[in-house]
């Protein structure tokens, strides 16, 4: 597939179907999350992969509680999903590579950084997950922890506390879902509203 007709066909998908994914598509979607750029090459992300129903379940009733007995659309939809990747960003692996004598900031300073680059660069290994998905045919969603549920889940997969989790991929074959839902259905404001050439 074209990287544009990717890019185009891309959309948050909520819900699948009960086909499983295939173990070398899900490696696939991991080797490319880890071709991301980051700065300084620091790569401080990592992936949780949850590719069995236990696995799955127990991310679920961690971070949604009781909500899995009785869920809503949104939580009904994703509990379909046959995998979770689960994306950490690492604020120590950054610090320390800009310690390193090219960079420089041995002090560690974390206000040397106006932008946590940990946590865009973990994004953007999900982005290219993302696409990934839909070169392999299948549909995918990035979306957050509550934060009240960070600590469940971090006891919940023994995650330790360097590891920030950013947000969930997940992953699984379509269904007919109804095209864009929730946030989606917004759109886009166009690019020119959001382009500002030369000048603000
Ligand atoms: C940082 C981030 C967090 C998001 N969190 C959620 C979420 O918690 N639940 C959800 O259903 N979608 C979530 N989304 C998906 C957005 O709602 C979606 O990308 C947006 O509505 C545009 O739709 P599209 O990606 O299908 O084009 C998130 C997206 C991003 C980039």
């Amino acid at each position: 597939m074209e990287l544009s007709e990717a890019v185009r066909r891309r959309r948050m998908v909520r819900n699948y179907s009960s086909e499983p994914v295939e173990a070398a598509v899900v490696d696939r979607v991991l080797a490319a999350g880890h071709r991301a750029p980051s700065a300084g090459n620091s790569a401080g992300w990592a992936f949780l992969l949850l590719d069995n129903p236990d696995d799955v379940a127990r991310y679920w009733r961690a971070t949604a509680g009781d909500r899995v007995e009785a869920p809503d659309r949104w939580l009904r939809g994703l509990m379909t999903a046959p995998v979770l990747v689960v994306t950490l960003s690492c604020k120590d692996a950054y610090l320390e590579r800009y310690a390193e004598p090219d960079k420089g900031w041995s002090d560690r300073d974390e206000a040397r950084w106006p932008v946590p680059y940990w946590h865009t660069d973990t994004a953007m290994a999900a982005m290219l997950m993302l696409l990934t998905a839909v070169d392999e045919g299948l549909g995918a969603c990035f979306f957050g922890l509550p934060g009240p549920a960070v600590d469940r889940f971090r006891a919940a997969f023994d995650v330790p506390t360097a590891y920030t989790p950013v947000g969930v991929v997940s992953l699984g074959h379509r269904t007919d879902d109804a095209g864009p839902a929730g946030s989606a259905r917004r759109g886009r404001p166009p690019v020119a509203d959001v382009t500002h050439r030369g000048r603000w």
